[in-house]
């Protein structure tokens, strides 16, 4: 995935990709390409922990059939990454993993995380190799669609005419803020223990962001809310001065508002339609995307774009790793399923088929089936497991009527 391709934006016009219209895939900017359309692709999928492989085995099978359908070809590798890598290698991201993720054509990450390695020191923690992964792959850009879906209205503990329309896209910054900044840690400070970390900003990282967004916005609503904490904090002034100096001067028609963080977490509850594209640093990002994520009914639904400005990007659901229901074939696989269609559409060049995929899924929620996450009692809807879920739509995948034929 290049620099804020076109063809990722595409995504972002409708939010989220599993129900929007097949968008226009080119990309107007020469050189941001995704990997060249080919036969044969290479893919490094990363199960990680918890419902990780549940996840990813019922994406796998999603993948083989609509490669056999469509005619080309998926080479699905997996490498280790979070407690898992721990486990097995003392190390949350293994170099040899970073190398086969850089050596792809695209990546596809399940979950991490859980108990089990919560008490660990930091650079033994299942995060501590998620964070690497973002700073060493360059993914400054984390794009998190919420979208309400016809289909799981009722599943949302908003009430339907709050939540019903909604379609709202954060966009993230990923690789810097209060995450990676220096100095941290924990000291003893005249006999008591401090601990302090550094929210910091260059101008640069913000001006890239600003321009992802930028564009994500304009092939939306046209609406750009920039979120931050500039009443309080100098590092959010700089973010605000930025974001609004980018803005005017490169994408004049995009109405730009500036929202305090606390108002805008109150707003996306209280009226959430107010919102078409929402811009904020790294840890804001992270609470605001969470929350915007139960607009929609549940996590489990939720895909997510990691881009920088070359290489291959990671498609990753928004949810976590759900220790509690690992192992239970309760967990839901629709948004690792929807994260691999993302996957086609902005990293492999394959519109058509990530469009197929997403119409699959949206065919096994119409035919009523749920897991439990999206069940609501008295529903009439077929409780089913992550297994059933991803054979469901692996079969509509080979069922299901094309909208657009597929090139071959
Ligand atoms: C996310 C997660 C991560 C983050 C954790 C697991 C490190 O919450 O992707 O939103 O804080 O970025
Ligand atoms: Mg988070």
């Amino acid at each position: 995935m290049k620099f804020l391709p076109i063809s990722l934006v595409s995504l972002l016009v409708t939010g989220c990709s599993a129900f929007a219209p097949t968008p226009s895939f080119h990309s107007t900017q020469p050189g941001l390409n995704a990997v060249p359309r080919k036969d044969s692709y290479d893919i490094t999928l990363l199960p990680g922990d918890g419902i990780g492989p549940e996840i990813t085995e019922a994406t796998k099978k999603v993948i083989s059939s609509l490669c056999k359908r469509c005619g080309f070809e998926i080479n699905m590798n997996e490498a280790l990454i979070g407690g898992a890598a721990i486990d097995e290698k003392n190390d949350p991201f293994p170099d040899d993993s970073l190398e086969q993720c850089l050596n792809s054509d695209s990546v596809l990450l399940a979950c991490i995380g859980g108990y089990k390695w919560d008490k660990n020191p930091r650079e033994l923690r299942p995060e501590t190799g998620l964070l690497k992964m973002r700073k060493e792959m360059g993914l400054f850009a984390n794009l998190r669609p919420a979208k309400v879906l016809p289909q799981l209205i009722d599943a949302s503990t908003l009430k339907r005419e709050v939540v019903e329309g909604v379609d709202v896209m954060v966009v993230r910054e990923l690789t810097g803020d209060v995450y990676f900044g220096t100095p941290k840690g924990i000291d003893v400070v005249d006999g008591q223990r401090v601990g302090y970390n550094n929210m910091i900003y260059s101008e640069s990282e913000i001006e890239r962001i600003a321009r992802v967004a930028g564009d994500v916005a304009s092939k939306r609503g046209g609406q750009l809310c920039s979120v931050d904490k500039a009443n309080v904090l100098d590092v959010s002034q700089l973010w605000r001065d930025v974001v609004t100096d980018i803005t005017t001067k490169e994408f004049p028609d995009i109405e730009l508002s500036h929202m305090y963080v606390d108002n805008a977490a109150m707003q996306l509850i209280r009226y959430p339609k107010q919102f078409d594209t929402i811009v904020c640093g790294n840890i804001f990002g992270d609470i605001l995307s969470d929350e915007a994520s139960m607009l929609v009914g549940s996590l489990g639904m939720l895909p997510s774009a990691s881009i920088g400005e070359s290489g291959p990007g990671v498609f990753e659901p928004c949810h976590g790793s759900a220790p509690d229901i690992a192992g239970e074939n309760k967990a839901n696989p629709l948004a690792m399923i929807l994260s691999a269609a993302m996957m086609l559409r902005y990293d492999l060049e394959r519109p058509t088929e990530a469009q197929l995929l997403e119409d699959a899924v949206e065919a096994a929620l119409d035919k009523g089936l749920r897991t439990a996450d999206i069940k609501i009692d008295g529903d009439n809807c077929e409780l089913v497991g992550c297994v059933e879920m991803g054979e469901a739509v692996a079969d509509l995948v080979t069922s299901l009527d094309l909208k657009t034929p597929i090139e071959v």
